[in-house]
């Protein structure tokens, strides 16, 4: 048996407890699914120990991260187990791209689960904890016909200000491109682009609370064509200028695109649009263009070069990040030494690499000439070498330049706030906290593995400035 909850005067708010494993779209629907339980009486925790409600917002990209619930389930079966001898009973649900994959088989694997859902049908968890708590468990991994947008809660004012000035927005979910190594087709479903008015209402929400970054999301977020006002399609590029618009918006980024989808007008935006940072993640995953078709990625290495060309002749202040896959089958050393060359060649100011890994009902995991772990671990090994020096390098050249920085929280040490430059690094600075929320200048004055520190370049702003602090937080 297990209880949910609904407000009543006698109850204590019941404590929720979401972890999110995998990619920001999780992150956001994590919040989406805390802010429409809020209103059936409970309040999140940042404690597993003390929830009542266990949520575990689940990634099915690689076979690691699936597992990675399985054994997050083990631990909590045991506190299930010891808190049902202190009479405390846990709910315990699944969600995320590993609920919709597996489904009921999760049910079978790990008996502490009470509940199942799918990303589509977050908005039907309250009725999902009725019916768990009536028939002992519950599961929903439909792709309803309606849109669960339309039933999620929106964050209470303090619910945003706790979250920080920087915030994402969904503006399109689900994938048709199919590449054969990736689940993601499967588990989001068809792409759906969410309309405009939608989309701008959400934003604007999120300014009145104090929100002064958003970052617009979406699986392929570049081949959003949602709804406009005027019953026409928007391209991002055009959702871009009018999100811009909102009052106490001061930066835009949005993430994650295909290169495929990259057009004229979007490039356009990193000319015109000061709002939008100068920094793009574009996913390539390998340099090699037999493994590219292999992967139905649908461009060359060229193609991509272009687009790359085309969008630092629009905005010359632009850096990228990108995904790789290595050992993907097939893959030839020759291949291999292409993604390398491609990333000397392109110079990243970071990225993400990993080893392919086989994933059920995928077209690439049928593929006969599977790569052995050896050579995936060196070429893994080689390209993230590479992929370090150029991060450390770019955050080395970061030295000596002036950035504008978001602020948005303090620091670790008295005085000190903690903002991000236009790439997205950490940027330390002794500054006043009436500066979180907005963007100020500083001069870059060191670099450590992942942050820069700085001062303030606006004397007026500037607070006391402490070496000795300074020091401290290098240390
Ligand atoms: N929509 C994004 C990618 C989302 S998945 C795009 O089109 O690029 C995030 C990253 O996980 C991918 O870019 C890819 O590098 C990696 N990935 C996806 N499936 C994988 C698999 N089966 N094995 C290893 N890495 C994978
Ligand atoms: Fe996966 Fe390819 Fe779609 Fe990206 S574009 S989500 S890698 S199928
Ligand atoms: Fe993982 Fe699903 Fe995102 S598989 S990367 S959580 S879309």
């Amino acid at each position: 048996m297990v209880e949910t909850a609904r407000p009543s005067g006698m109850s204590r708010p019941r404590k929720l407890y979401v972890k999110s494993y995998g990619c920001q779209m999780n992150v956001y629907d994590s919040r989406r699914m805390a802010d429409t339980l809020a209103p059936e009486g409970f309040a999140e925790t940042e404690r597993i120990e003390d929830a009542d409600l266990v949520i575990l917002n689940t990634c099915h990209i690689r076979e690691k991260a699936a597992d990675k619930v399985y054994s997050e389930l083990g631990r909590i079966r045991q506190m299930k187990a010891d808190t049902a001898v202190q009479g405390r009973e846990i709910v315990v649900a699944v969600a995320g791209c590993v609920a919709q994959a597996e489904g009921a088989e999760i049910l079978r694997r790990a008996p502490a689960v009470d509940l199942v859902v799918g990303p589509q049908s977050y908005h039907r968890l309250p009725e999902l904890l009725d019916r768990a708590k009536r028939d002992g468990k519950a599961i929903d991994t439909d792709f309803p016909a309606e849109d669960k947008f339309n039933f999620l809660k929106n964050p209470t004012r303090e619910a945003v200000r706790a979250r920080g000035v920087s915030a994402f927005v969904t503006v399109q979910e689900g994938c048709d491109k199919f590449c054969t190594f990736c689940v993601v087709p499967y588990t989001r479903g068809a792409e759906v682009s969410r309309p405009v008015v939608k989309i701008l209402a959400e934003a604007e929400h999120l300014a009145q609370a104090g929100v002064r970054e958003i970052t617009l999301i979406g699986q392929n977020v570049n081949a959003f064509h949602g709804k406009g006002p005027d019953g026409t399609p928007w391209t991002l590029a055009r959702l871009l200028h009018r999100v811009a618009e909102i009052p106490g918006i001061l930066r835009l980024r949005y993430t994650t695109s295909h290169p495929c989808d990259v057009d004229d007008s979007l490039i356009a935006v990193h000319r015109d649009l000061p709002q939008l940072m100068p920094q793009l993640h574009l996913p390539v995953q390998s340099g090699s263009n037999r493994v590219l078709a292999a992967m139905n990625r649908r461009h060359t290495r060229d193609d991509y070069l272009r687009v790359i060309d085309k969008l630092r002749t629009a905005q010359p202040a632009i850096e990228f990040t990108s995904d790789f896959i290595v050992g993907f089958p097939g893959e030839s050393d020759d291949d291999f030494r292409q993604t390398i060359k491609l990333v000397v060649d392109v110079r990243f100011a970071g990225a993400y690499s990993f080893k392919y890994s086989p994933r059920p009902g995928t077209p690439a995991a049928e593929m006969t000439d599977q790569i052995s772990e050896d050579i995936m671990s060196a070429r893994l090994q080689e390209l993230q070498a590479l992929i370090d020096r150029q991060l450390k390098a770019f955050n080395e050249a970061s030295v000596g330049k002036t950035f504008d920085v978001l602020f948005e929280k303090a620091g670790r040490y008295p005085g000190q706030l903690v903002g991000r430059s236009p790439y997205l690094q950490p940027v330390h600075v002794m500054a006043t906290s009436d500066l979180i929320g907005k963007v100020v200048r500083a001069h870059i004055t060191e670099t450590t593995a992942f942050s820069l520190h700085g001062a303030l370049s606006d004397t007026d702003n500037a607070a006391p400035r402490s070496s000795s602090l300074l020091a401290t937080a290098e240390a």
